[in-house]
């Protein structure tokens, strides 16, 4: 049968990030300018491309697909393609997921809930509606509320994404932390990322997240936690609020060795590292003659040129990204 995929470094991939639009109702200050210019509609993948290119990291071993964006869920076939790939659920598949801004959760949680969807990521970097408005530049909160209580409400597993921002939220994270433990989700803090142009200075938001967490520490109890999602997260379980808190810091502490994921943006472009790198073209494999033949050996060349590590580092004040792509491409 067809060869599972194992990169240069013996890394077993069975993850598949799969961006379906760049596009975004949102504006976070940390991830795209206001005036963002998005990719051509005619160059994005359909839903039948998607769905051919997700069964070929299926038949290769994929067994987690997690949908991403920009937003996914403004595009507007986006219900057909998870029910679509929902049916493969038990079928090579063992997770079908998605990392939203729930902006427009309230009105397809029970569509994703249906098509077998168990958990999504929300990002919810506040829950302040001023702050919120000022870092998405959109005055949203009150629908991305909504929009967890309506996916709890449908029977899926909330995790919130929060970006730590110095100065930001920073003085926030304590409360945003208890507030998701009562709720019943577990909570995630990301440092942030140089790329792609932003009109604020990323040195100016960027906080270390080993710094939150022995201030944390000091408030609560912390201990390791042997939960793992499969992605770069540790968490730790926090004893007073009885809920789970993941830490992901591409710049305080690497966890590339334990890398089991691929990342496609919606034009089909494959990129074996968030962090940079050369990437390969699936959409003109999945248009040329021999489709199958081509993706096969289109993602043996991924494996081939998968890096060891990112090198994600800081730039000096008023430099320019590390990575001109931003983070709205590939998902993440
Ligand atoms: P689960 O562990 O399945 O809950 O998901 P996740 O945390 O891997 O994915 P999610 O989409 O919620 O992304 C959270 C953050 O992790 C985002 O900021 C992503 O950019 C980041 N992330 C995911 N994969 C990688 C990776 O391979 N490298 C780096 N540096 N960051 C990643
Ligand atoms: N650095 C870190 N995280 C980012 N996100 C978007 N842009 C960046 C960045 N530059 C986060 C979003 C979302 C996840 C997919 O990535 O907040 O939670
Ligand atoms: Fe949109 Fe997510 Fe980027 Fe915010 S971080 S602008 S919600 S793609």
């Amino acid at each position: 049968g067809p060869r599972p995929l194992v990169d240069g470094f013996q890394r077993r991939i069975t993850y598949l990030r799969l961006s379906v639009t760049d596009r975004c109702d949102l504006r976070c200050a940390y991830c795209m300018p206001e005036r963002m210019t998005f990719l051509p509609k005619k160059d994005v993948l359909s839903l039948e491309e998607l769905y051919q290119l997700s069964s070929g990291f299926i038949a290769r071993g994929v067994t987690k697909i997690r949908i991403t964006g920009g937003e996914p869920l403004v595009r507007r076939d986006i219900g057909d393609l998870f029910a679509m790939l929902g049916r493969r659920l038990g079928d090579g598949l063992e997770e079908l997921t998605l990392t939203t801004n729930g902006t427009q959760l309230a009105a397809h949680a029970d569509a994703l809930a249906r098509a077998g969807v168990a958990r999504v990521n929300v990002s919810l970097d506040t829950l302040d509606r001023a702050r919120f408005a000022a870092l998405t530049r959109r005055d949203s909160l009150a629908q991305v509320l909504e929009g967890i209580a309506a996916a709890r409400a449908a029977g899926i597993r909330v995790k919130l994404n929060a970006v730590a921002l110095k100065g930001v939220n920073e003085d926030e994270l304590p409360d945003l932390i208890a507030w998701g433990h009562a709720q019943g989700h577990d909570v995630t803090l990301i440092e942030v990322m140089p790329l792609g142009d932003v009109e604020e200075e990323r040195l100016d938001q960027y906080l270390p997240l080993d710094a939150v967490r022995s201030r944390l520490s000091r408030r609560w109890t912390l201990t390791d936690s042997a939960h793992s999602t499969g992605g770069p997260s540790t968490y730790v379980d926090i004893a007073e609020t009885g809920g789970r808190l993941g830490f992901i810091t591409p710049h305080t502490s690497n966890f590339c060795a334990g890398c089991n994921r691929l990342r496609v943006t919606a034009t089909g472009q494959l990129y074996p590292c968030l962090g940079g790198g050369e990437q390969v073209d699936l959409r003109s494999a999945l248009r040329s003659d021999t489709p199958e033949a081509s993706l096969a050996a289109a993602l043996d060349e991924a494996l081939r040129i998968k890096p060891e590590k990112h090198h994600f580092r800081m730039q000096e004040r008023g430099a320019a990204p590390a990575l001109a792509r931003h983070m709205s491409m590939t998902g993440g």
